[in-house]
C-alpha cells in the first residue's frame, strides 16, 4: 500500500508523555493554568501549519504516590472550556477536544461541541472517548466502570444521538429577516425523538447546526469494538503502533473495515502518535535525551514501570537485569503495555535503569530521536509506505518540544513537499479532505417531496 494523500496531516499534542519533561529548562509547568501560555502554544503550531491541536483529557486522579508528587500530567484543564478561549486567538488551527461518552449525556455534548463550532468557524473536532478505569466511575455515581462492550453500546449510540441533535436545524433555517419579522424558518427544523437503549433524547437541539455539519469525529479504540466504532464513523483514528510493520498493519486493518460500512478508504485518517527528541544535529538530540533521562527519579522511573508490568520491581538493583517476565501467551493480549516491554526485553539487554529511562519518554510508542532530516526522513517513510495518513506530534516537553518541531521539523517536511505550506479555505473539515455531511432531515424531506408525502 502506498500513500493516499497529498499531504501528511499533523497533530500536536498540548502534553508532554515524558515522566520528566516538565522539568526541562525550556518547559513551562508553572503556566498549566496560564491562558497566554496555551495561546502562544497553539499559535506556535498554527504557525507550523498543524491541522489539530489536540487536549486529551481524563476525568480522575488515578496516579500512585509518586506519580502526583513528581510528575505534571494529572493536572489539566478541562479542554472544551480551554479550547473555546483558544478559538478567539487562532484562525486555522483544529481545536480537539477530548470528551468521554461514559459520563455525559449526548445532548450537553453535542450542544458544546456545536458552541464550538460555531465560535471558531467550523474548527472543533472531538476525540470520542469511553474512558478507562474504576476511579473515573467514582466521580459520577458509581462504583466499577462500565464494562467494555457497554460502554461502546453506549458510546455508538451517543455518537449517532449527537449527530441527530446537530441535524435539527437544515442549513439556511434562519431568515432574520426584519421586514417580514421572520426569525426562523419553521420547515428546517426537526425533533429527534431519539429512544434507545441507553438515551432518550428528543431534541431538537437549541442551536444552529454546526457550521461543519457535524465536527470532525477522532477516536483512539483498539479493541475490536473501538475498531469498529471508528470504522463506522469516525473521521480520524489515533494509534500508537511500535515499528513501521506494525503501523501498516494498524492502517490495512482500519482501513479494510471502512467498505462494510460504505465508506470509501480516503474517509478514515490514520494518525499514528510519535515522540519525538529534536536536536540540531545528532549530539545535540542525544544529549537532549540524556539530559531527559537524567531528570527522571529513579524511584519514580521504576514505580511507572512497574504499573506497567503489573507487578512491583523497586527491589532489584537499578543497575542489574530486568525480571524474567511472564510469557508473553500466559497473560492478556489487550495489555498492551505489557507486550511492548516485552518487546524491548527480548530485543534489547538494558538494565534497570535503562529501561525505565527508556519507558518513561512514552511507554515505549514509536518515538525518534534525531536530527530534523532524520526525522523527516521517517516521517516520510512511513506516510509514503501506506502507514500512516498523518502523525500526532508528542513532544518530549512543552511547549518547547513544539517550538523545535516548527521551527526545525515543519521546514524541512515543507521542503520535500510532504506538509502543507499554507491552510486551505474553509472548514477544519475541508481542510481535511472532507465534504460536509448531509443533513439527515434534509435527505428524508427529499425523498418524501419526491415521493409526493408532503
Ligand atoms: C493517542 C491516544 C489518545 C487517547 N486519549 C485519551 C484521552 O484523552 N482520554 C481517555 O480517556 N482515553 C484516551 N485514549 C484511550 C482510548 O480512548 C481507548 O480507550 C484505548 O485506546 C483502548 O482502546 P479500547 O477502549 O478500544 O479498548 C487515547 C488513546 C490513544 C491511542
Amino acid at each position: 500500500m502506498k500513500r493516499r494523500n497529498d499531504r501528511m496531516l499533523l497533530g500536536a499534542f498540548i502534553h508532554s508523555t515524558h515522566l520528566a519533561g516538565w522539568r526541562h529548562p525550556d518547559a513551562r509547568p508553572e503556566s498549566i493554568t496560564d491562558l497566554n501560555y496555551y495561546k502562544s502554544f497553539a499559535q506556535t503550531a498554527e504557525r507550523g501549519r498543524f491541522d489539530l491541536f489536540f487536549v486529551a483529557d481524563k476525568l480522575c486522579m488515578i496516579e500512585s504516590e509518586l506519580a502526583i508528587a513528581h510528575t505534571n500530567n494529572h493536572l489539566s484543564l478541562e479542554p472544551m472550556s480551554l479550547l473555546a478561549a483558544l478559538s478567539a486567538v487562532t484562525d486555522r488551527i483544529g481545536l480537539a477536544a477530548t470528551i468521554s461518552t461514559s459520563y455525559n449525556e449526548p445532548y450537553h455534548a453535542a450542544r458544546t461541541l456545536a458552541t464550538l463550532d460555531h465560535l471558531s468557524d467550523g474548527r472543533a473536532a472531538w476525540n470520542i472517548v469511553t474512558s478507562t478505569n474504576d476511579e473515573e466511575a467514582r466521580n459520577f455515581g458509581r462504583e466499577k466502570h462500565y464494562d467494555h462492550a457497554s460502554r461502546y453500546e453506549r458510546a455508538k449510540e451517543f455518537v449517532e444521538v449527537a449527530a441527530g441533535l446537530w441535524d435539527c436545524w437544515e442549513d439556511g433555517a434562519f431568515p432574520m429577516d426584519r421586514d417580514s419579522g421572520r426569525f426562523a424558518d419553521r420547515d428546517k427544523l426537526h425533533v429527534l425523538d431519539h429512544k434507545g437503549s441507553h438515551f432518550s433524547v428528543k431534541g431538537p437541539m437549541n442551536i444552529a447546526r454546526p457550521p461543519q455539519g457535524r465536527p470532525i469525529l477522532v477516536h483512539a479504540g483498539s479493541s475490536e469494538a473501538g475498531m469498529e466504532l471508528a470504522a463506522s464513523s469516525a473521521d480520524i483514528v489515533f494509534t500508537t503502533p511500535r515499528t513501521l510493520e506494525e503501523g501498516i498493519a494498524q492502517y490495512d486493518n482500519f482501513k479494510s473495515r471502512l467498505a462494510a460500512y460504505g465508506r470509501s478508504k480516503d474517509e478514515l485518517k490514520v494518525m499514528p502518535g510519535i515522540f519525538l527528541i529534536i536536536g540540531r544535529t545528532e549530539a545535540e538530540a542525544a544529549e537532549k535525551e540524556e539530559l531527559l533521562a537524567d531528570l527522571v527519579i529513579p524511584k519514580v522511573g521504576v514505580d511507572s514501570l512497574s504499573g506497567g508490568l503489573g507487578f512491583d520491581i523497586s527491589d532489584l538493583p537499578l543497575d542489574g537485569p530486568m525480571p524474567a517476565l511472564p510469557d508473553r501467551n500466559s497473560y492478556n493480549k489487550s495489555r498492551t503495555g505489557l507486550d511492548s516491554i516485552a518487546a524491548l526485553a527480548a530485543r534489547e539487554d538494558l538494565t534497570i535503569r535503562q529501561f525505565y529511562q527508556r519507558y518513561a519518554k512514552s511507554k515505549l510508542a514509536f518515538e525518534i530521536t534525531g536530527t530534523p532530516e532524520q526525522i523527516a526522513d521517517e516521517l516520510g517513510l512511513w506516510f509514503e509506505s501506506g502507514a500512516a495518513d498523518g502523525f500526532n506530534i508528542i513532544p518530549s516537553h512543552t511547549p518547547g518540544g513544539i517550538e523545535d518541531f516548527v521551527s526545525l521539523v515543519v521546514p524541512e517536511l515543507q521542503k520535500r513537499g510532504l506538509v502543507q505550506t499554507e491552510y486551505a479555505q474553509g472548514t477544519l473539515r475541508e481542510q481535511l479532505g472532507f465534504e460536509k455531511p448531509a443533513n439527515r432531515f434534509t435527505l428524508v424531506k427529499a425523498v418524501a417531496d419526491k415521493e409526493g408525502k408532503v
